[in-house]
């Protein structure tokens, strides 16, 4: 009986080591992910030190268990105060920088990072001090690991459309460095419409829009983002199934939804991944991909995410390859990068599984 259960034990740990390194050979791009929630203890603990800042934790371990959240609100008290710990501009060139290496050993080949400049100006940091941080390493990174990365600029929405606006002035001398602007933070409560000017000078400066909708907010949330916000995805959006209407919309316009299985768990929108909608959702034919959104504080980068949903949605070769290419058609790259990484994609997808039946609908483009 040992020896059954121990042979039942490899067999599982090689089917899962060959799943991951299948995920991981497969061209993909992170277009959910805040540069803020790539903050991993161990980092924390090493430039407050650096910088004078006092931790409520005593050691590494006690920071990981305080990392249990009954919804987002109280994730994102700790996310703030971990944030404060960021100060120099080499602290934001080091945060990117981890963040670009850890990617590039996941598979991505293109990542469309948030950062949330009001949880620093708010501290007297200047934008000079975190862009500059930023973009050296996003350039560092490109040439040493070959990664293409671009920046979106978030509004936290628990702030007023005022402050939002004031941020988008004093972000004028960088908004060259960013491809896009979008929205986080608290959700209930405070819908997208408060946002509506900020979103159209940042859409007529040239920049893409995305926003967190449907996470912990209503189905209306996404539709007002894009009606009013206009916006080209939809970060999480797993209340759109609530909207019978608004599924059949998502399909037909192919908005894409940027989703996060393991922050969903964490933050309760879902008991158990088992009961994650992402499967269901590429059944319908919208255009889902899967994202870390915080890594270091739900316990998991892409691959992780991917790893983890593959095994409690029992999702099939096909389903991965349609996840990585929606990644890559939702990106905001020059259509000319988009089918070079496309075609990698087709080539890889099919190399590593011979005789896979052609793609589905729901994979195209
Ligand atoms: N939701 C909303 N705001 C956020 C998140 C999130 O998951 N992570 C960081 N800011
Ligand atoms: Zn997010």
């Amino acid at each position: 009986m040992a020896l059954r259960r121990i042979a039942v034990h490899f067999y599982e740990l090689n089917r899962a080591m060959e799943i991951a390194s299948f995920i991981r050979s497969l061209p993909k791009a992170e277009l959910h992910v805040h540069i803020e929630g790539t903050l991993e203890p161990e980092m924390m603990f090493d430039l407050a030190a650096r910088n004078g800042i006092d931790l409520p934790f005593a050691t590494v371990e006690e920071v990981r268990e305080a990392y249990e959240f009954s919804d987002l609100q109280a994730f994102l008290d700790i996310y703030y105060r971990g944030a404060a710990v960021l100060v120099t501009e080499q602290d934001f060139f080091e945060l990117m920088l981890a963040y670009l290496e850890r990617a590039v050993a996941d598979g991505i080949r293109r990542a469309e990072i948030f950062f949330d400049p009001q949880a620093h100006t708010e501290r007297g940091i200047d934008f000079s001090v975190f862009m500059g941080g930023f973009a050296d390493a996003i350039d560092a990174a490109r040439e040493r690991w070959g990664i293409s990365a671009g920046m979106i600029m978030c509004f936290l929405r628990h702030l007023p459309g005022d402050a939002a606006v004031d941020t988008w002035n004093l972000a004028a001398p960088f908004v060259h460095r960013m491809i896009g602007v979008g929205l986080d933070s608290s959700e209930v409560g405070n819908p997208p419409e408060w946002f509506a000017e900020v979103y159209a000078r940042a859409r007529s400066a040239g920049l893409h829009a995305v926003a967190h909708a449907g996470e912990e907010g209503p189905p209306a949330y996404i539709t007002g983002a894009l009606d009013t916000l206009r916006v080209e995805r939809i970060d999480h959006g797993v209340r759109c199934e609530e909207d019978r209407a608004l599924v059949e919309r998502l399909v037909r316009e192919r908005i894409p939804l940027t989703m996060c299985p393991l922050s969903n768990v964490e933050l309760r929108v879902f008991d158990r991944l088992e009961d994650h909608n992402i499967k269901r959702l590429l059944d319908r034919g919208v255009r889902v991909t899967i994202n870390s959104d915080d890594p270091a504080y739900f316990g998991g980068y892409v691959l992780d995410n991917f790893v983890a949903t593959v095994e409690a949605l029992d999702l099939d070769r096909n389903d991965i390859v349609a996840l990585a290419r929606n990644s890559i058609g939702a990106t905001f790259l020059p259509d000319d990068e988009k089918a070079a990484l496309l075609e990698e994609l087709a080539e890889t997808g099919a190399a590593l599984e011979p005789g896979a039946p052609e793609p589905t609908q729901n994979e195209k483009g």
